[in-house]
């Protein structure tokens, strides 16, 4: 799958040290994700997305699904490719496996970010709840959202 020179693949344990240097890039303040982290969420096997500009890691994203309902546990692009598109094809092949799945999609997601609630919002999801102080150290309020199962 392609937007323009962008091409969606598993993401892979060799991309891990570029997540951790956009974790660095988009969340400064908000706890980024380490390394380890990555790698254990590739080795539990949930469904992790790269997004590539030729060979160079731009994006990612992944969900981690149950027979029951799946959660989306990040999105992230690089800020020099944002707004073109990719965060949009990435959250797509998300939602399409959890369609395939049949079940319903759950993430949250700053309530002062707007861009993100936009996409969600484009993609079925709706508002259910609010988590005060949900992201620290900022101590930032989240949405809860969700999106109803469909089947293919
Ligand atoms: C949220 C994020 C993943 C979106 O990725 P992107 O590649 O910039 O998004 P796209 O270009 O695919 O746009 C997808 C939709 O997002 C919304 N959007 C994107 N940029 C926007 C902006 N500046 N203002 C309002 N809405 C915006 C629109 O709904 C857009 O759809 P449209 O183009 O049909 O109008 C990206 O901005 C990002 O990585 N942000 C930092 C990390 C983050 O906040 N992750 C989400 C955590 S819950």
């Amino acid at each position: 799958m392609t937007t323009g020179t962008v091409t969606l693949g598993p993401l892979q344990h060799a991309d891990v040290p570029r997540c951790r240097e956009i974790e660095l890039e988009l969340f400064p303040g908000e706890d980024p994700w380490s390394e380890n982290a990555f790698h254990s969420e590739l080795n539990n096997g949930h469904y992790y997305l790269g997004a590539y500009a030729d060979e160079e890691l731009v994006g990612y994203a992944g969900l981690a699904a149950t027979p029951y309902e799946a959660s989306v546990h990040t999105i992230a692009v690089v800020r020099h490719w944002q707004g073109r598109g990719v965060g949009k094809m990435l959250l797509r092949k998300l939602l399409e496996r959890a369609d395939e799945i049949g079940v319903p999609v759950f993430l949250e997601v700053r309530t002062d970010n707007e861009p993100a609630i936009a996409m969600y919002l484009a993609h079925g999801f709706e508002h259910l709840g609010l988590r005060r102080r949900y992201y620290q150290p900022s101590g930032a309020d989240a949405y809860t959202m969700g999106r109803s199962a469909k089947s293919v």
